[in-house]
């Protein structure tokens, strides 16, 4: 018997404990998860190069075996198809996530019959985007508890390049 494949999708610059308890959540449900991270986001260019985001989301789910990182370019919906996966999973932190989330999800579903399964993420991570916390990062604040590890390393290094310049 296949198993369910699920395509969680993001820009992950940088991945956070959300993503990470989305994917954890979506493990759970799902035979095979694969976290596709897209090579050019549509919304700003992204701070970490699409190796470093891969890198940190591979060391962040090293230890869930049926979780799988790659990359995609293009459209959704096309790689979705190209990869035989099942579902799209998107995760909610707050009602207003919904707004956007829904019109992606039905283009997504006419462009490629594929459905959105959405997950809540815990609420200690309702706040947590990865805007805001490159933001308070940069800027000297304290995110150690809403990254993983992995992450917080490769944003210590980044910021470390960054002030030599
Ligand atoms: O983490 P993000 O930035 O919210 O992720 C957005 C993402 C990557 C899921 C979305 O921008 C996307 O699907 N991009 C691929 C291009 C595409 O298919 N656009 C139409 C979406 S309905």
């Amino acid at each position: 018997m296949r198993v369910t494949r699920a395509v969680y999708p993001g820009s992950f610059d940088p991945p956070t404990n959300g993503h990470l308890d989305v994917i954890e959540r979506a493990a759970r449900c799902f035979g095979e998860v694969i976290v596709a991270v897209v090579v050019n986001p549509q919304k700003r260019s992204p701070m970490f190069s699409l190796e470093e985001r891969e890198a940190m989301l591979r060391s962040s789910v090293a230890a869930i075996p049926n979780v799988r990182v790659e990359h995609f370019r293009g459209l959704l919906a096309d790689y979705v198809k190209a990869e035989s996966a099942d579902v799209i999973v998107k995760g909610l932190r707050v009602v207003s996530d919904f707004e956007s989330e829904m019109s992606a999800a039905m283009m997504n579903r006419s462009l490629s019959d594929v459905d959105t399964l959405f997950l809540m993420s815990d609420q200690r991570y309702s706040f947590v985007s990865s805007s805001l916390v490159k933001e308070v990062f940069f800027l000297g604040g304290e995110v150690a508890a809403l990254v993983p590890e992995p992450v917080l390393r490769m944003m210590t290094e980044k910021r470390t390049t960054l002030q030599r310049r």
